[in-house]
């Protein structure tokens, strides 16, 4: 499969989970609309853009498991939940329940918020290894308060790459009258989604990870009874509009200004890449991987999984503990002594090596990368064990 991917051929790429991969014949896709939007760039956006856009919300929405009009697209998922978070109305001693596993980026946008609001940002520590849904969920809602008015939940987490149990938080969250925000940045092409069953307020998915996009595709949705609270991040000729469309809230939200669209048209054409190639097989395939190679770089590396090895907490993606004195040293050392491309990262006071598998991933590549631990274990020093 590797072939049919941009990715070079001379690295081990073990790190689909932090942008993607896009298939070579996705991004012609792409290329082709960039030249079709060049070539007649005032037809385009006047006469043919709404209904090409229409076309690829109609089918992500087919696929996320929500109406066209219930989505649009933004860039990335940190423009999707500042979009939320611009429209948050909290009073001062407000509480935001999350967990202490969330994506950097996010904490740092609700950091923003709570300093301009005097609102808190509450990050419960989640006791790691899991051993249950409900070891979770028992630890998150001891962060809980009668002041907690919004929950924002990661579906998959970034370093620590844990399925988490949205539905049982949504409901219950739901039943307290809380806001629920769920960042599934990784979800879409990886595991299951259906948006209306989950039935949360506000859910982003990046279409450019694993649903094989070029960079740039990446969605929000909102639940009906709260699109119209929610503001335009970039207001725009949709406020207002001179020809409103079919929907007020795509209006609002979609057009925001002279850009490139391109890589929210190639939606059909990634959906057809995927049916040509089997892709749910394919992938089943590498999950079945993670889960029969996680407890053996566990073992290597003596630690443990974070979680049960199952279906439940596990994708595409596991994260290993790793104990180094330095986590960007060890990324760099497999970078350029064994051209694997790998993240490890620090979270709280933890580091991980998150091995993320697609199908242009082979055994050898899985093999190439454990030789280099068993080596650098051998050698000592950027890891004890
Ligand atoms: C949980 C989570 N949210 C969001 C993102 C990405 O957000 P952005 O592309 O806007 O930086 C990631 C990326 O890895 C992620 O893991």
């Amino acid at each position: 499969m590797k072939d049919q991917f941009l990715l070079t051929p001379d690295i081990t790429f073990l790190n689909h989970g932090s942008f993607g991969a896009c298939p070579k014949v996705v991004f012609e896709n792409y290329r082709y609309w960039q030249l079709e939007f060049e070539k007649e760039p005032v037809y385009f956006i006047q006469k043919r853009l709404n209904d090409l856009l229409r076309h690829s919300r109609q089918m992500l929405g087919d696929f996320v498991g929500c109406e066209a009009n219930d989505l649009f697209f933004t860039p990335n998922p940190s423009t999707a939940i500042n979009t939320v978070m611009r429209s948050m109305k909290l009073e001062p001693g407000d509480e935001i329940l999350s967990t202490n596993l969330e994506y950097g980026a996010m904490d740092r946008m609700w950091n923003f918020y709570c300093r301009k609001n005097g609102t808190r940002y509450v990050q419960q520590p989640i006791e790691l290894p899991l051993t249950s849904k409900e070891h979770f969920l028992e630890q998150f809602w001891k962060g809980y308060s009668e002041r907690t008015k919004v929950v924002f939940i990661s579906h998959i987490t970034s370093s620590t790459a844990l399925i988490l149990p949205v539905q049982e938080i949504v409901e219950k969250a739901r039943s307290l009258g809380l806001i629920t925000i769920v960042d599934g940045a990784h979800v879409p092409g990886h595991i299951d989604l259906n948006i209306t069953a989950l039935d949360c307020d506000y859910y982003t998915g990046a279409v450019h990870k694993w649903l094989l996009s070029p960079k740039g595709c990446s969605f929000l949705y909102a639940r009906k009874e709260v699109q119209d609270g929610l503001d335009p991040l970039i207001v725009s000729w949709g406020y207002d509009s001179d020809f409103p469309g079919e929907s007020r809230f795509i209006d609002y939200h979609e057009y925001n200004g002279t850009r490139d669209f391109s890589p929210y048209l190639t939606v059909p054409e990634l959906f057809e890449f995927r049916e040509a190639n089997n892709w749910v097989e394919q992938t089943a395939a590498s999950k079945a991987l993670i889960r029969e190679w996680y407890p053996k770089f566990c073992e290597l590396l003596n630690t443990q999984p974070i979680c049960p090895v199952t279906e439940e907490f596990l994708g595409q993606m596991c994260s290993i503990p790793v104990n180094t004195p330095d986590e960007f040293k060890l990324k760099d050392t497999l970078y350029d002594r064994f051209g694997i491309q790998i993240p490890v990262t620090k979270h709280g006071d933890k580091n991980w090596i998150r091995l993320s598998l697609q199908p242009y991933n082979t055994i050898d590549d899985i093999q190439t990368f454990y030789q280099a631990l068993q080596q650098l274990k051998e050698e000592g020093e950027l890891l004890i064990t």
